[in-house]
């Protein structure tokens, strides 16, 4: 176990080069083991946990990945032989169940732990078993499992309830191998459903539409490894901008798509914020204090759910009364945390209101889920004093070298190891004689 010790109160400056985005590449690495011809070359893979983690759920089911030194990522897929997903790993991370449908598309069978709820709530798969069932797989579930078999998947026009990112890709990385066309309709529109999209079709992939809320997919019969370069993560550069702003820092972002970015631009920019525009670089300028907002989270090209958190965090010091909605999860367990450092926060079902305060307080605090630990992390950068933060490790799960590139910042973070968690009868036990 980890925790973060945060001396709060400088403003971040300088420059800070954003990674990769874990949420495109989780489903690219499972979408490239769908080639029987050639390995892929994934480039800007963030490394981070959960990258981590579906690379050994890959290799679990025989595929070939691999890190080469210039931190390129090897998929080979010609390998894959099993069906069973191993639940010690994919019980750590939802997008594991995307190799439910790459085992259908590959092997026609599959056998994949459902994930069960998590610290956003209950997260259930029922869209992507729908779909995998109207595809012609038969489909039980058992012993916590859903155990599929089909002989080939089958292209058909399928309807998604709500708007859902994991069942968008775990579809089209079944459809893309299937017989005849399968229409999605109410697709998810994500910048990562798009950047699949883009490299499923490099791969030879028929797909059109990705980015609208109708994709349709040719099914072929053959997938080849290609080189590929992940886009950048909006969410990570989302958070950096936030750190920047309540910290009343200047801080240049560098390997961003600002159009990825335009709902989070608009309500920084709604509370004061300077943000420059480049190409693929942002220049965030934060103004003596914040100003109140209203958000409501939407699916994109709406207010992200992964940047609720630290917009919560920022506004927790503005000057009124901001009000955030989120109607994607159950995501608010975090702000009893903020509170604890002394923000004004009520929350009613789906919606919080924060009133400013002048100023938040480090305190010992939890990580409680990814995004929130992130928050937690840039509100302890703007409190007075000193913020232990536990749990980090769930914030390494989808941020590259967190606390580094804060550093890089002028950020006061040191890492410490804790004692928690430690075996007491190895022979490293501090406590053996
Ligand atoms: C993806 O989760 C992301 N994860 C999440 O990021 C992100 O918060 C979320 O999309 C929304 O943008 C990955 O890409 C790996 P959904 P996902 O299916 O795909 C309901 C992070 O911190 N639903 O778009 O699981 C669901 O409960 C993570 O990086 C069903 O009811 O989200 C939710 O209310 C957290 N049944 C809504 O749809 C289903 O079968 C949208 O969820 C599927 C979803």
């Amino acid at each position: 176990m980890a925790r973060l010790i945060i001396d709060g109160g400088k403003p971040l400056e300088g420059t800070v080069q954003i990674s990769g985005a874990k949420n495109s590449a989780l489903a690219i690495i499972v979408a490239a083991a769908l080639a029987t011809e050639g390995e892929s070359v994934l480039e800007n893979i963030p490394h981070d946990g959960d990258v981590g983690t579906i690379c050994l759920i890959l290799r679990s089911l025989g595929v070939e990945v691999w890190f080469d030194r210039k931190g390129h990522l090897h998929v080979n897929g010609r390998t894959l032989s099993k069906h069973q997903a191993p639940y010690h790993l994919v019980r750590k991370m939802r997008a594991s169940f995307y190799t439910a449908g790459l085992l259908l598309a590959r092997l026609g069978r599959a056998e994949v732990p459902l994930p069960g709820g998590c610290a956003i709530g209950s997260r259930p798969v029922d869209y992507h078993i729908r779909g995998f069932t109207q595809m012609g797989a038969d489909i039980v579930i058992e012993h916590g499992f859903m155990k599929a078999k089909c002989d080939r998947l089958k292209g058909t026009q399928l309807y998604i309830n709500r708007s859902s990112v994991g069942t968008t890709v775990n579809l089209m990385i079944a459809a893309s191998l299937s017989e005849g066309v399968t229409t999605l309709e109410n697709a998810a529109k994500e910048p990562e459903v798009v950047d699949l999209a883009i490299f499923l079709n490099g791969m030879g992939a028929k797909i059109r539409g990705a980015g609208t809320d109708v994709i349709r997919i040719e099914g072929v019969d053959t997938l080849r490894g290609i080189e590929y370069t992940i886009i950048p993560d909006r969410i990570e550069a989302g958070t950096f901008m936030c750190a920047a702003a309540i910290t009343g820092g200047n801080v240049l972002l560098k390997n961003v798509v600002p159009e990825h970015l335009r709902a989070p631009i608009i309500k920084l920019e709604e509370a004061g914020v300077i943000v420059e525009k480049g190409a693929t670089e942002l220049r965030v300028i934060a103004p003596p204090r914040l100003q109140p907002i209203e958000v409501e989270t939407t699916p994109y090209p709406g207010f992200p759910t992964d940047l609720q958190q630290p917009f919560v965090a920022c506004m927790s010091i503005a000057d009124g009364t901001s009000v955030i909605r989120e109607t994607i999860f159950d995501r608010f367990r975090y702000v009893d945390e903020l509170r604890r450092m002394g923000a004004d926060i009520k929350t009613e079902r789906e919606t919080a209101i924060i009133r400013g305060v002048a100023k938040l307080t480090g305190a010992p605090v939890e990580v409680t889920d990814l995004r929130a630990g992130a928050a937690l992390a840039i509100a302890a950068l703007a409190a007075e004093g000193r913020t232990e933060l536990y749990g980090v490790e769930i914030i390494d799960r989808g941020y590259e070298c967190f606390e580094g590139k804060l550093r890089g910042l002028g950020a006061d973070v040191v890492r410490e190891e804790t004692m928690e968690g430690i075996d007491l009868f190895t022979a490293e036990s501090p406590l053996k004689a």
